[in-house]
């Protein structure tokens, strides 16, 4: 779910630095004008005047809650394509403290089949309800694609389910804990490095840490535990702690996602 929420972000703070109306009139007059028909992305828009420049919790909450292809195609015109709206990095800037020690004797074949996020460390990306990460073969041996299934609580007060589709390749076979992950979002590619940090002795669970980028000065974080039971052990968490905290990790601030739903 990261790359789609991120990229969510990212729309976020590109609204919070104000758009460009004569840009968007000119360049994407079509999208515009189909948003504006459109009822959910209308309500879209309306709920992002309420936010202010600056409240990027409130934006994320509407973009989150109206999202839908009508106005991913405004946003790949008026931003991807045209920079009508101009992207603010975040503020303090997020710096990635990427843990050092990976796992080691690790393949692509050990993330395959089903998985229940059960622990999460980053409250925008990583928290949300009922999440299912689902690997299988590509086309190619060297690729795994993923899909990762989650539920959002709208502003209006309903449960959506959304699905975002990446792919994973291990591109240093010396280097085999770290994982890539990429997806296109709205004509925009994002990748992030994940690490395997622990791996349960019979494969039961994956702790995993997360850095991507989207732009050169936009960076994110998480830390999330896959496990193959929507309940994790009280062992295997003690287990998982370690090693965190061993890593710098704030084991404290992990929440628990509603899992096996
Ligand atoms: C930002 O928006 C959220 C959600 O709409 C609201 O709960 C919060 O009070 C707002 N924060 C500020 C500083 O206005
Ligand atoms: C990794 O695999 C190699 C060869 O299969 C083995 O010799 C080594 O002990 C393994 N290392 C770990 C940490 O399991
Ligand atoms: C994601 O992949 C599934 C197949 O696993 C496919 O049915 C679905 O249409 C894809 N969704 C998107 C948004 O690409």
């Amino acid at each position: 779910m990261v790359a789609f929420l991120l990229f969510l972000g990212f729309l976020s703070t590109a609204f919070s630095a104000g758009p460009n109306i004569p840009c968007m009139m000119f360049n994407c007059a079509s999208q515009s004008a189909k948003c504006f028909a459109n009822s959910d992305c209308r309500a879209l828009m309306m709920c992002l005047t309420k936010c202010g420049q600056t409240n990027q919790t409130c934006m994320f909450d509407c973009i989150y809650s109206y999202e839908n292809d009508i106005f991913d195609d405004f946003m790949k015109c008026a931003s991807t394509e045209h920079n009508c709206i101009e992207l603010a990095p975040p503020d303090p800037p997020v710096v990635c403290k990427k843990p050092t020690q990976v796992v080691q004797n690790f393949s692509l074949d050990m993330m395959e089949g089903s998985w229940y996020i059960v622990k999460g460390l980053n409250p925008i990306y990583d928290c949300f309800d009922c999440q299912i990460t689902r690997f299988y073969k590509g086309d190619s041996q060297s690729m795994l694609k993923v899909n990762e299934k989650f539920e959002i609580h709208t502003v209006m007060g309903t449960t959506i389910t959304r699905y975002v589709n990446e792919s994973v390749t291990q591109p240093d076979p010396k280097a085999c804990g770290i994982i890539k992950y990429s997806s296109n979002q709205m004509g925009h590619n994002t990748i992030s490095e994940w690490r395997v940090l622990d791996r349960g002795q019979n494969g039961e669970y994956l702790f995993m840490y997360y850095c991507g980028s989207i732009a050169a000065n936009y960076f994110y974080e998480g830390s999330v535990v896959y496990s193959k039971n929507a309940q994790l052990s009280p062992e295997a968490w003690t287990n998982i702690q370690k090693v965190g905290m061993g890593q710098g990790l704030k084991m404290n601030n992990f929440c628990s996602p509603k899992a096996g739903c």
